[in-house]
């Protein structure tokens, strides 16, 4: 059996944990599965940043243990052994997210310790702390790989939609490009959670049956986040539940289709009011999508209607399942660290100038 590398990610939506198996070079996907975390440790992870000191404490130690079991359950279900296992990229769950604070800071919580214990690996965690320091926003960090694997082909736009949606812009001729453009799918999950009690709206049927309220969103379009220029990055809160109360509510239960279309619709119009402000015009002919928001048809449909004269495609026609590519990325950046290898592109993040990302617990 070849050696592989584990990248492990856990986004905004606070899911479950995503673990991919991935051959570092030639670089492959070899095989992934996503882990839902329970209601009860999703509603705590969304809340997380209103904890105390040493509730957080136990919380980093707890989602450590955590990550260290389930990649024992996911080394089983593929039948993969940890022997051949050479790193272990962990990103954390994101509490918060401040690059602009007085003391830019930002907190990924999982100890990684209970990886390295338990599989017997080098893990390579916290990797957004050195852009920090190097005076970058910390985010996103996906436009290195975005490079490694389009970097040399026609300008393509790849579009992550997990909680908060991001893009980078990469291939021959284009400047590159990274940065968060607005809501994924968190505005759509807090509605249906609240509203249906269901963890999301699924490809996005109830969206589907609404109609959504054009009006509204062309004037939320209009706040300051969608003028400001890239690089820019988002809090994981910004398009939370106080967002979703203060300009969607009150909820209402009658009202539910027509206002999972709104939220949806917001989302896909804010994502090509982006694309149409900051990416070149030649570079809008191709959109590669993935995070779980590219399982949403309606939210697909609307994008698409918003970006008429855009193809978009999905990470799987490269090779990528579109649930795998943020732990994928994870996998290769910690192999590249481990090598002291830079995993890192400081023009999307604007920090000062490219390093290798990660601290290492061998
Ligand atoms: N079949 C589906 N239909 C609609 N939305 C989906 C579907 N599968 C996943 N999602 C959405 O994708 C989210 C998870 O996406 P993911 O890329 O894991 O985000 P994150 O990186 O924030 O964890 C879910 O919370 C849900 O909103
Ligand atoms: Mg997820």
């Amino acid at each position: 059996m070849t050696k592989f590398a584990l990248g492990l990610m856990s986004g905004t939506s606070a899911d479950g944990l995503t673990v991919c198996a991935v051959r570092p070079m030639p670089f492959k996907v070899i095989c992934f599965k996503n882990y839902p975390y329970t209601r009860v440790l999703q509603q705590k992870l969304l809340k997380a940043y209103q904890l105390n000191a040493d509730s957080l404490s136990a919380l980093h130690y707890e989602l450590g243990a955590l990550y260290a079991q389930t990649v024992q359950r996911f080394l089983k279900d593929f039948h993969l052994s940890a022997k051949n296992c050479c790193v272990i990229g962990s990103h954390g769950q994101t509490i918060l997210h401040a690059p602009h604070a007085k003391f830019p800071h930002t907190l990924q919580l999982a100890e990684p310790s209970f990886l390295a214990e338990k599989i017997g690996a080098p893990v390579v965690s916290d990797f957004r702390a050195r852009d920090i320091a190097l005076g970058g926003e910390g985010a996103p960090l996906m436009p290195f790989f975005d490079t490694f694997i389009w970097g040399k082909g026609s300008p393509k736009i790849l579009l992550n939609i997990g909680g908060i949606s991001n893009i980078s812009l990469v291939g021959k001729g284009v400047k590159p490009l990274g940065f968060d453009v607005g809501p994924g799918n968190t505005l759509i999950d807090l509605c249906t959670q609240k509203l249906l009690h269901k963890p999301f709206d699924k490809n996005g049927v109830t969206a589907a049956k609404g109609t959504p309220d054009k009006a509204l969103v062309k004037a939320l379009l209009a706040q300051p986040f969608f003028k400001q220029k890239p690089p820019k990055s988002l809090d994981k809160n910004a398009f939370g539940e106080d967002y979703l109360t203060r300009f969607f509510g009150p909820l209402n239960k009658k009202h539910t289709p027509d206002l999972l279309a709104t939220l949806t619709y917001f989302t896909a119009a804010a994502i090509a009011n982006q694309i149409i402000r900051f990416v070149p015009r030649r570079a809008q002919k191709e959109i590669i999508v993935s995070g779980g928001g590219s399982y949403n048809t309606t939210l697909l449909s609307f994008l698409q209607e918003n970006l008429p004269h855009t193809k978009l495609s999905f990470s799987t026609e490269y090779g990528i399942d579109p649930q795998a590519k943020e732990a994928a990325a994870f996998a290769l950046f910690a192999w590249l660290a481990l090598n002291r290898k830079v995993n890192h592109r400081p023009q999307a993040t604007g920090a000062q100038k490219a390093t290798v990302l990660g601290k290492i617990t061998l």
